[in-house]
């Protein structure tokens, strides 16, 4: 089976994409599977065989020609952080293409993309969570009024995006506007959010057709203001620490909250569930429906935490997803 690896986009996380794709397909069983890199940029889409482009992906049915033989994907792994590959819009490629691939659908990943809709959403479950204000793109921001609201510190998030690009923790309401301004750079939304002081940790999960997963959790422990990027990449910025220093029954309970998010979201594949802990209670912060899969990152520290093989973890994936 011809497998797809599917990295790039057209987001500021193409660089955290590149690394994310290159592990998986290193990763990906040579036994059963043939998998190729796709890079995807701009609406190029290309494969890659030892950093050269070999053909461009026919989009008419997902394949390519090389040496003369037209070689059709069975299966894509979409390892795209941002748009197109986590907010929805490949997955309706793939079902208009019927062709599997291994993230949540057109609707679970459009909800989670855009934090606000899929705060909203939590809230009716009573998933607690900090109170947030979107600010649409070009609108005049009352910075007095959202701190007041809100109190200081806030965090300023771009709406829809993700590895910190754009974020800001402000403490004066003077810095305000010009974090909603840094945030619009990267989505047309901002969301001002209600800063919850705490420790952050992240749990992993995945649930196939016949058994569900969920990893162990880690502990984040930045050594800048918050988990920013420079945080998230950069060796030693950050002590991660999987499974979590916390009671059996407080990982518990974050386990059962992400599984919960996990099926309240109708998600599918591999998915992270970020919150903070204060005071013994676990605060929502996001769900990523193609977390982070670098050498270093959360995911395979998680799988690597509970003995199992990254390797062995894709094949199941993939197996569950071909058909
Ligand atoms: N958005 C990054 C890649 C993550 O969630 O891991
Ligand atoms: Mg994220």
């Amino acid at each position: 089976k011809n497998i797809a690896v599917v990295y790039g986009g057209d987001s500021s996380e193409f660089v955290v994409s590149v690394q994310s794709g290159k592990n998986v397909y290193e990763s990906i069983d040579r036994d059963l599977f043939q998998p190729w890199l796709v890079e995807m940029k701009n609406q190029t889409w290309k494969v890659v065989v030892n950093g050269e482009k070999i053909a461009d992906v026919d989009k008419g049915d997902f394949s390519f020609t090389h040496n003369g033989q037209k070689i059709a994907f069975d299966y894509a792994y979409i390892i795209i952080h941002g748009t197109p590959g986590e907010d929805g819009i490949l997955q309706g490629y793939f079902e208009l293409m019927n062709v599997p691939y291994s993230s949540c659908g057109v609707h679970a990943s459009a909800l989670t993309f855009n934090k606000y809709f899929c705060c909203n959403y939590l809230r009716n479950f009573n998933i607690p969570m900090a109170k947030s204000v979107r600010v649409m793109k070009g609108r005049p921001v009352d910075a007095a009024q959202l701190a007041n609201q809100l109190g200081l510190p806030v965090f300023v998030k771009p709406n829809a995006g993700g590895s910190s690009f754009g974020v800001t923790k402000v403490k004066s309401v003077d810095d305000l506007e010009d974090a909603v301004q840094k945030a619009w750079e990267e989505s047309d939304e901002a969301l001002v959010e209600e800063f919850i002081a705490g420790a952050e940790f992240t749990c992993g999960l995945v649930k196939l057709k016949e058994q569900e997963i969920i990893f162990p959790i880690t502990e984040v422990l930045p050594k800048n203001e918050f988990f920013d990027y420079e945080a998230k990449y950069t060796k030693g910025m950050t002590d991660e620490i999987t499974p979590a220093r916390i009671s059996p029954e407080l990982t518990a309970e974050c386990q059962q909250l992400a599984s919960r998010i996990y099926d309240l979201c109708n998600c599918k594949g591999i998915v992270r569930v970020d919150f903070i802990l204060r005071d013994g209670k676990f605060y929502f912060l996001e769900v990523n429906t193609t977390p982070g899969m670098t050498a270093t990152s959360f995911i395979p520290q998680q799988i690597a935490a509970m003995g199992m093989d990254l390797k062995d973890m894709l094949t199941l994936i993939i197996q569950d997803g071909l058909r």
